[in-house]
């Protein structure tokens, strides 16, 4: 059993490492970027998302650390029945899974913007059109919203992960 536990805290925590680190990346430094280069740009976020797959790769790292965060739950809280689900440890990581939770779906939300950006960015044949401009420019505001509420939630769920075993009620 044991080995199992180790199995599933290795995967659910290198899995978030590069979860997070990639959403807070994104979030910070490349999305900015991208939206400051212009056509440059648009060709860096083709490369990442269709050439590197940047998206299903951060969805696969997202969806093992939430996999093995809920078995781990499951087992720490033996099936939901146990007093551990109303300790402070219990509600500290069931504030993080939560806050967890929501970073992962706005993290699909980015993904299908991102995915949009890269196939409106193949149809420019040389500078935009105006109407093209307009649309990225939409696409834009909703890849940094949808980035900054992910990137808000996860860091949440990561201080509660951090801390949650310490906690007392
Ligand atoms: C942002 C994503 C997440 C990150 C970075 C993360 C990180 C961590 C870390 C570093 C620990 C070790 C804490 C310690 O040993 O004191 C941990 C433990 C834990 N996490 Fe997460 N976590 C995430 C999401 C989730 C989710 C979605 C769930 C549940 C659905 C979850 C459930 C748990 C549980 C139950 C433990 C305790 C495991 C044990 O008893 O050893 N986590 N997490």
């Amino acid at each position: 059993m044991t080995y199992w536990i180790w199995l599933l805290r290795i995967v659910h925590i290198v899995g978030g490492v590069f979860w997070v680190g990639g959403t807070l990346m994104m979030t910070f430094f490349i999305g900015p970027t991208i939206g400051a280069t212009a056509e440059a740009g648009q060709k860096f976020v083709g490369h990442l998302m269709n050439n590197l797959k940047f998206s299903n790769r951060m969805s696969i790292a997202a969806g093992l650390t939430v996999t093995a965060g809920a078995l781990l739950y499951w087992h720490d809280s033996a099936g939901f029945t146990s007093p551990w689900l109303h300790s402070g440890a219990g509600l500290g990581f069931t504030i993080g899974a939560i806050s967890a939770i929501v970073g992962f779906v706005f993290g699909v939300m980015i993904g299908r913007v991102t995915t949009n950006m890269a196939k409106l960015g193949a149809q420019f044949q040389g500078p935009p059109t105006p109407e093209q401009m307009a649309q990225m420019q939409t696409l834009r505001k909703q890849q940094a919203t949808y980035s900054t509420i992910a990137a808000v939630a996860l860091i949440i769920a990561v201080t509660f992960m951090a801390i949650a075993r310490y906690f007392v009620l």
